[in-house]
């Protein structure tokens, strides 16, 4: 490294960071985890950060406050949405506001294509509203893909914005966010030219492809889930677009928050410990469970904590529960999504007293079931990162997962948890036997002591991206 480059690294910059969700104001999963704490370390670093957000109307813990319309490019005219503010940590948050944003759920809706190109054409706008002129702009996920393509071709950019530095994080490459071209340049107010850009893929406007093409730098949340995805079994459809921008994509592993996730504080526990304290600490929890919902305490729990999706491989786990019960372990699942999933889950629990089902998205609970468990299992098909799997460390609960993605990065067999290759109830219940002859042995207290000593904090990560903006700002 010379000494000029040193230099530039330790030069504070201003980082406008845009994201879908960000906690604790709003989380459908990880995504929400990252853009609450990476925002933060990077402001620990001496950087200006502004992240950017949607004004949900089920926004928990802020109170915004309102600083007037800004007038968005969107739809061929001038769409007026609101901004609020809110500072946190070190860190300025800005709010869009806008009818699209004033609905029951997060995702999920027809016109999401067209209410996430609203959110994205806001964001220079926003920023400029706030006088912040950033050095580079850090986009997450189809919902802001976009924007790199409108910082290199759209009309009525703020002054400084035209062709600014920016990174593109992939967290998931399942959701790539299609509309049709003309649609897409219309909301977007782009000219007819982009049919021949980056967003067009097979006829059809994809704005994940559009930021691959576009964005300075491209990252995904863990190295081996940068691989992965350049690979038709990963891509979901975009592995040659992955390719063929390998020279400037790297995977950045997520951290967590550890102060956050910290079963020393956390109140949601009926015991706090620490590493010294982490056998009465889980004993009271495992009480705890165990006694709310009708498990033998004297039996080892694997649990589950997870979104109920294809993704995670939870029909798996659902049709290894019967095997994992025979082994001797109970099964506590914590999770919500796919209908038919949750119905059987559900029938499970009612048919195994050593099963037990929750079926819901809750914080504290997920707390408790950190603590109180042995084993977290996570049978993912693919996992970009992953968050669970540390934070059950941190918690002192063995990971129990198969080696994809970020799993692979922070999982090592008999190291610090279980994993095993094949998204395949065969090769769970072989990786869940292991575990259950080594519980209660030598070498589980010591695996224990590793996974609790395990630093997943967000620094080093924060770091790596700190390296990545200057790179591309100086450049
Ligand atoms: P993903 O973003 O793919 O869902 P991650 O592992 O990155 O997966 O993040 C999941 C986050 O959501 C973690 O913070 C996890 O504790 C939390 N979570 C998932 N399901 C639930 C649930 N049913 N109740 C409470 N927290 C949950
Ligand atoms: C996505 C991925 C998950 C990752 C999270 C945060 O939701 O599914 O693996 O941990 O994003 O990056």
């Amino acid at each position: 490294m010379s000494a000029c480059t040193a230099l530039l690294y330790s030069m504070p910059m201003r980082i406008l960071f845009a994201s879908s969700e960000v906690w604790p104001f709003s989380k459908t999963g990880g995504l929400a985890d990252v853009a609450g704490s990476l925002p933060q370390a990077l402001a620990r670093l001496g950087h200006e950060v502004l992240v950017v957000s949607p004004w949900y109307s089920g926004l928990k813990r802020a109170e915004p406050f309102w600083i007037g319309d800004i007038e968005v490019p969107f739809s061929g005219f001038f769409e007026p949405a609101g901004v609020g503010t809110w500072e946190q940590d070190g860190v300025r948050y800005a709010f869009v506001g806008h009818d699209f944003f004033r609905r029951d759920s997060l995702y999920g809706y027809d016109d999401d294509a067209a209410r996430f190109s609203l959110f994205s054409r806001a964001l220079p706008q926003v920023a400029s509203r706030l006088s912040f002129t950033p050095d580079v702009i850090h986009l997450n996920d189809w919902h802001t893909a976009t924007v790199a393509l409108v910082l290199e071709r759209g009309w009525h950019l703020p002054p400084g914005f035209a062709y600014l530095p920016s990174v593109f994080t992939v967290h998931n490459a399942q959701f790539q966010g299609e509309a049709t071209l003309a649609e897409m340049a219309w909301w977007l107010r782009l000219p007819d030219s982009i049919d021949r850009t980056w967003l067009n893929r097979f006829g059809r406007a994809n704005a994940m492809q559009a930021a691959l093409g576009t964005a300075t730098r491209v990252t995904t949340v863990s190295p081996t889930y940068s691989r992965e995805i350049q690979t038709p079994g990963f891509g979901f459809g975009l592995d040659a677009s992955f390719r063929s921008i390998s020279h400037k994509l790297s995977g950045i592993l997520n951290g967590i928050d550890q102060t956050a996730w910290d079963p020393q504080t956390d109140a949601a526990l009926p015991v706090n410990f620490g590493p010294e304290s982490v056998h009465k600490g889980k004993a009271a929890a495992r009480s705890l469970l165990c006694s709310r919902h009708g498990l033998d305490p004297a039996r080892p729990i694997v649990a589950a904590i997870s979104r109920l999706a294809d993704q995670k491989g939870m029909d798996i786990l659902v049709d290894a529960a019967p095997e994992l019960s025979r082994l001797g372990l109970s099964l506590f699942v914590l999770g919500s999504g796919d209908p038919g999933l949750e119905r059987r889950l559900a029938d499970l629990a009612g048919q195994d007293p050593n099963i037990a089902v929750v079926l819901g998205y809750d914080d504290p609970l997920s707390r408790l079931v950190y603590a109180a468990s042995d084993l977290l299992c996570m049978p993912s098909r693919f996992e970009p990162c992953g968050l669970n799997q540390m934070i059950a460390m941190r918690y002192g609960s063995l990971p129990l997962v198969r080696a994809t993605g970020g799993l692979k990065d922070t999982v090592r067999h008999l190291g610090n948890g279980f994993t095993f290759e094949d998204a395949s109830v065969d090769d769970l219940v072989r990786a869940a036997r292991e575990a259950v002859s080594t519980y209660g042995t030598d070498k589980w207290a010591l695996m224990q002591e590793t996974a609790l000593g395990e630093d997943h904090s967000w620094e080093r990560s924060a770091r790596q991206y700190e390296r990545l903006y200057s790179g591309i700002v100086s450049g």
